[in-house]
């Protein structure tokens, strides 16, 4: 293994950005290269087959040009499609984001558990499985959002983005009395990288206060225990963030705190 590895990270825009953000926190001397693949942006719009007929390629094109020694699916929606396909194609170890529901489920005291993603995460096979074999007898309510991904990167893109517009799209989440504390959802994992970049917001409009499980942490444990933790030398080489539009980002002053202050080429 390279003493400075690189780590390539794949989301649909800038929802990665999150666990990325996490992974930098306990490997800053990686070098980082970042693919937002806005070509195809929303994910959550697409089926199970164009997905992985889009990201199998991609992924095999992105590791001929940058040689990563690991790869972060930071998206769900691509993970809950592809991670198996990709894992047959290649070789180099993997990371995928799926939803959060087994720490959610042991964490909830209501047994009330609600799943935000996008409308495809919720529909896939893979997040009803997660729910069969991990759900621990909860009420699990499945929310597919449709827009609030690309709210999420309107707003970190600098755009207003209204109170009334995050809360249409939370409002489902929450099921039960509000008065009730004992028997309402009290747990909310995040199943959108996107997601945690309105947590602020999540927080402020909710109904009444639940747990936001983020599985962000979790993913940079993984990826320590696959590539060991950090060497005491920092690297030099940096952040790179790529969007296949071949768009130029625009976006430095917003993206360098995700790059522990880097500032990505
Ligand atoms: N960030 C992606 C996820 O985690 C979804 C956004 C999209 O619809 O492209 O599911």
């Amino acid at each position: 293994m390279a003493s400075f590895p690189t780590i390539l990270l794949l989301d649909s825009g800038l929802g990665g950005l999150t666990v990325l953000r996490e992974i930098v926190k306990v490997r800053p001397d990686a070098r980082y290269i970042y693919v937002a693949d806005d070509v195809f942006f929303p994910y959550g719009r697409h089926s199970e087959d164009a997905i992985i007929a889009r990201v199998v390629p991609l992924v095999g094109e992105l590791m001929e040009a940058h040689r990563p020694d690991l790869v972060v699916i930071a998206c769900n929606t691509m993970s809950v499609s592809v991670m198996a396909p990709l894992r047959a194609a290649y070789r180099v170890p993997f990371v995928g984001t799926v939803p959060a529901i087994k720490p959610a489920c042991a964490a909830s005291k209501t047994r009330r558990v609600s799943v935000l993603g996008t409308r495809a995460t919720v529909k896939r096979e893979y997040t009803q499985a997660l729910i069969r074999d991990h759900g621990q007898g909860c009420a699990v309510t499945l929310v597919g959002s449709p827009d609030l991904a690309s709210l999420a990167e309107a707003a970190l893109s600098g755009n207003t983005v209204s109170d009334a517009a995050i809360s249409a799209e939370l409002e489902p989440c929450f099921v039960g009395a509000g008065q009730d504390a004992s028997a309402r959802t009290d747990t909310v994992v995040l199943a959108c990288t996107h997601f945690p970049l309105l947590l602020d917001r999540f927080v402020r409009l909710a109904p009444w206060p639940v747990n936001w499980i983020d599985p962000a942490p979790a993913i940079a444990r993984r990826v320590v225990d696959l590539l060991g933790p950090a060497g005491s030398e920092v690297d030099a080489a940096g952040a790179e963030m790529i969007f296949t539009s071949g768009r130029p980002h625009a976006l430095s002053q917003a993206l360098m705190p995700f790059f522990d202050g880097h500032v990505p080429a």
